[in-house]
């Protein structure tokens, strides 16, 4: 049996990633190929719900206390979720992963900080691939204002977005001796996006 892979899907809110991480799964799945999506913030434990309530505005936390509640929600997700799908066999494609936190908390932690609290998940299991799908950051505001209901998320604003991508770029690079990132351009047609992904990856799958 061929290792299962672990494949993460970067980039702003708005920016395609979730769109591309199904289009993914859609196709591994018409190729047979054995495959799972995920995502983070979880859904399946407490610290992973906690973010989501605090990102939504129901809850309220310092920014240094929530950038530790994504990182224990990562390292749950992946012990109790990620690798028990890898060792079964299964590819997972996630939606976000440490790179996450890297970059939206960066803000409020410094990012050698960021890198101490992801650790454990960093030591366990970093991606066999990373994409980061890259969209200017006024488009994703626009394509998130055409989609919602209700008021922006906690970091759903051009100007946050815009600097969530510098640290982006600046974790990146200072982590770069141990995975590497592969760079999307995601302001296309999401076909042709797509097809720049499958390029990438499908040598993972023969
Ligand atoms: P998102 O992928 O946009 O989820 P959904 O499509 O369900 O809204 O992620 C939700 C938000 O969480 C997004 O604004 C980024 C933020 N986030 C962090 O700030 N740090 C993290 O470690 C993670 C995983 C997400």
């Amino acid at each position: 049996m061929k290792p299962a892979r672990f494949i993460v899907f970067e980039g702003l809110d708005g920016s395609g990633k979730s769109t591309q991480l199904n289009m993914l799964r859609e196709h591994m799945q018409n190729l047979q190929i054995p495959v799972a999506a995920a995502f983070e913030p979880s859904d399946s434990n407490a610290a992973g719900r906690l973010a989501r309530d605090v990102i939504k505005r129901k809850e309220i936390l310092s920014g240094e206390a929530l950038a530790l509640v994504f990182a224990a929600d990562r390292a749950e997700h992946l012990q109790t979720e990620i690798i028990p799908l890898l060792d079964r066999g299964i590819n997972v494609l996630c939606d976000r992963y440490v790179y996450s936190n890297l970059a939206y908390q960066n803000g409020d932690v410094p990012l050698n900080l960021l890198i101490e609290y992801n650790r454990a998940s960093i030591e366990k299991r970093m991606p066999d691939a990373v994409f980061f799908i890259d969209t200017p950051p006024s488009v994703c505001v626009s394509r998130m204002e055409a989609g919602r209901d209700g008021q922006p998320e906690l970091f759903e604003t051009a100007e946050k977005l815009a600097s969530v991508r510098n640290c982006y770029i600046k974790a990146f690079e200072e982590t770069g001796n141990y995975i590497k990132v592969t760079m999307i351009d995601g302001y296309r047609p999401k076909e042709k996006v797509f097809s720049d992904v499958w390029k990438k990856i499908n040598c993972l799958f023969k």
